[in-house]
């Protein structure tokens, strides 16, 4: 049995997901989750959100709420969304939680232990019709590495630079839109990251297995230019850590919060320690301190591109530098993103559909299905309502859902609502266990490997599979002759139904549950054995028709969505 640690990045506080942020971090590591556990292996997931920083604090002022009041009505609000959307957490964290506070200013004091934190007095872009200094998103400019015109001040949307905010060419507030800044002195903490510099570097060429768009970002912001840079990973803000020195003040930096980047990571162990205090775990250092056993947990990352450098170069920073025996990752899985039907999907500009509008029109194993089938893992991919349309309608309506229904339907007219006795495997059969073994195993390779496309592919081809057989074998009219080879014949279809609920189940948890149910079972085993898992429902098990497990979207409710999402959200 194999321990696995997976973690989704956190999404910040400010508003609800659209799809594109779901299927880039989010839903892929639920999929990796259920899959683990489905395989009887040990599993963590932890997902939190991200509250600190800049993004909230304009997030609450729009709201005109209190910061932290806006912060735990957002955080609910996600937590129910994703329920809806089955995302099966260990535990949804936040990074305003006690214990990320405590871990941040440790990890801080032993940054600076370790001689890894340079005092630096700077001079910041202050505000003066605002009367404060405009750290992040507060400023936003020209990038000076692509040209962008709507750079922020943290990071390019565009070339996916990181930046400070002083590095902006023609800077505005975004608050107040003025230009009137005017540079200022501030004290601040840097992270030199170029000390530990070889040994990221060591450890990321380590990695040969790891994606390419994961290694290649990485190796971009190691060697492009100057190389890697030390970062500033302070703040002048309200909201947020506040900067200590583990649990001593620090001279000079009072007001200051550490940088939401800094924290934000940190807060993947410290939820871990969320879920303890929760009374959910016992043990978080199995997991996180290879000095107390976490060598043995293999520890799976998902995150959108824009979230590498983040990930392979300022956390392992700040973990390395720590000189304490933390886990480091183990697999990045990383995304492209998601485009939506001719542009982009914007927060900003509430364009898309957004994660509370999917389940309000559908529920959610359609956008699973349709979302993890479109994964941008090679390369950026779009949402159209026709190819949504289309893919559902036949995925899971004509191939997976008719299959259903017409093997439960046939049986219930023609024997009774038990799975039949009699009549032997022939070669059909025979050559439909071989196919669907091969593919089983397929689709278990491209699963162990987050090869999420392959992954949905292969599914699909396994329901193909049942669907041909059943074309082929005919029961309705083998019936007729030999009704003794028909109820063969149904007997293995009626098994293969329970096969599909658990080999679905990662995808489209809420059909297969309906398919367990139907099938009268909770016996989840994973076919490891496929031939023997069609016989796992004996003759004379009673089963029941379920339900219409998916339905068509029609041509006027495309129509309708496509109009209802083409503007912006209000
Ligand atoms: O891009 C984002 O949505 C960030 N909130 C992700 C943070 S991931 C991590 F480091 F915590
Ligand atoms: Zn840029």
């Amino acid at each position: 049995m194999t321990r696995h640690l997976i973690t989704s990045a956190i999404p910040y506080i400010n508003g609800i997901k659209h799809l594109g942020n779901l299927v880039g971090s989010q839903l892929p590591a639920d999929l990796f989750a259920r899959f683990q556990r489905a395989r009887r292996n040990e599993v963590l997931f932890l997902c939190a959100t991200d509250e600190h920083g800049t993004p909230a604090e304009l997030a609450a002022a729009k709201a005109g709420k209190p910061v932290a009041e806006y912060c735990a009505e957002m955080w609910t609000l996600q937590a129910e969304i994703a329920q809806g959307f089955r995302l099966s957490f260990d535990h949804f964290g936040r990074s305003s939680s006690d214990e990320n506070r405590t871990l941040t200013q440790h990890f801080a004091g032993r940054l600076a232990d370790e001689g890894l934190i340079e005092e630096t007095v700077e001079t910041q872009v202050y505000s003066i019709a605002d009367g404060r200094f405009l750290p992040d998103r507060y400023i936003e400019g020209t990038c000076p590495n692509c040209g962008f015109e709507s750079a922020r001040g943290d990071q390019c949307d565009n070339c996916t630079k990181q930046l400070d905010p002083a590095d902006l060419i023609n800077p505005y507030s975004t608050i107040s839109g003025s230009t009137e800044l005017e540079p200022r002195e501030t004290k601040h903490l840097h992270l030199k990251q170029s000390k530990v510099k070889d040994q990221l570097d060591n450890w990321i060429s380590s990695k040969k297995d790891w994606p390419i768009l994961t290694t290649s970002i990485a190796k971009k912001w190691l060697h492009d230019g100057d190389g890697l840079q030390d970062r500033g990973i302070t703040r002048d803000l309200d909201w947020g850590v506040p900067v200590k020195r583990g649990a001593d003040d620090w001279p000079g930096m009072e007001g200051k919060v550490f940088y939401v980047w800094f924290d934000a990571p940190i807060e993947y162990i410290a939820c871990s320690q969320e879920w303890v205090a929760a009374g959910k775990g016992d043990d978080w250092e199995r997991w996180w301190r290879t000095d107390k056993g976490a060598d043995d947990v293999r520890y799976t990352q998902f995150m959108g591109k824009d979230n590498v450098p983040f990930h392979t170069l300022s956390f392992p920073a700040t973990i390395m530098g720590s000189n304490e025996p933390w886990k480091l990752v183990d697999y990045i899985k990383s995304f492209n993103y998601l485009n939506y039907d001719g542009g982009q999907f914007s927060t900003s500009r509430g364009r898309g559909v957004f994660m509370d509008q999917a389940l309000e029109i559908l529920p959610s194993d359609y956008w699973r299905w349709w979302l993890l089938s479109h994964a941008p893992e090679n390369s950026d991919s779009e949402f159209t309502w026709e190819n949504f349309q289309a893919s559902v309608n036949k995925d899971l309506a004509d191939v997976l859902g008719n299959f259903v229904s017409r093997v439960t339907k046939f049986t219930r007219s023609k024997f009774s609502e038990e799975i039949p006795d009699g009549g032997k495997n022939g070669p059909e059969e025979e050559s439909l266990i071989q196919e669907i073994t091969t593919r089983v195993r397929a689709y278990e390779g491209y699963m162990e490997a987050m090869e999420i496309r392959k992954s949905a592919n292969e599914l699909r081809a396994i329901w193909v599979a049942g669907n041909e057989y059943l074309q082929t074998v005919a029961p309705w009219s083998t019936f007729k002759t030999a009704p003794e080879q028909a109820a063969a014949q149904i007997r293995l279809a009626l098994n293969l139904i329970r096969v599909y609920a658990v080999l679905s189940a990662p995808f489209i948890p809420d059909a297969s549950a309906e398919l367990m149910q139907a099938m009268q079972t909770d016996n989840d085993a994973w076919p490891d054995d496929v031939a023997a898992a069609m016989t796992a429902l004996p003759a004379g098990h009673a089963f029941a028709v379920p339900e219409v497990t998916f339905r068509k979207i029609t041509d006027d409710e495309r129509e309708d969505w496509q109009e209802r999402f083409s503007g912006t959200r209000a």
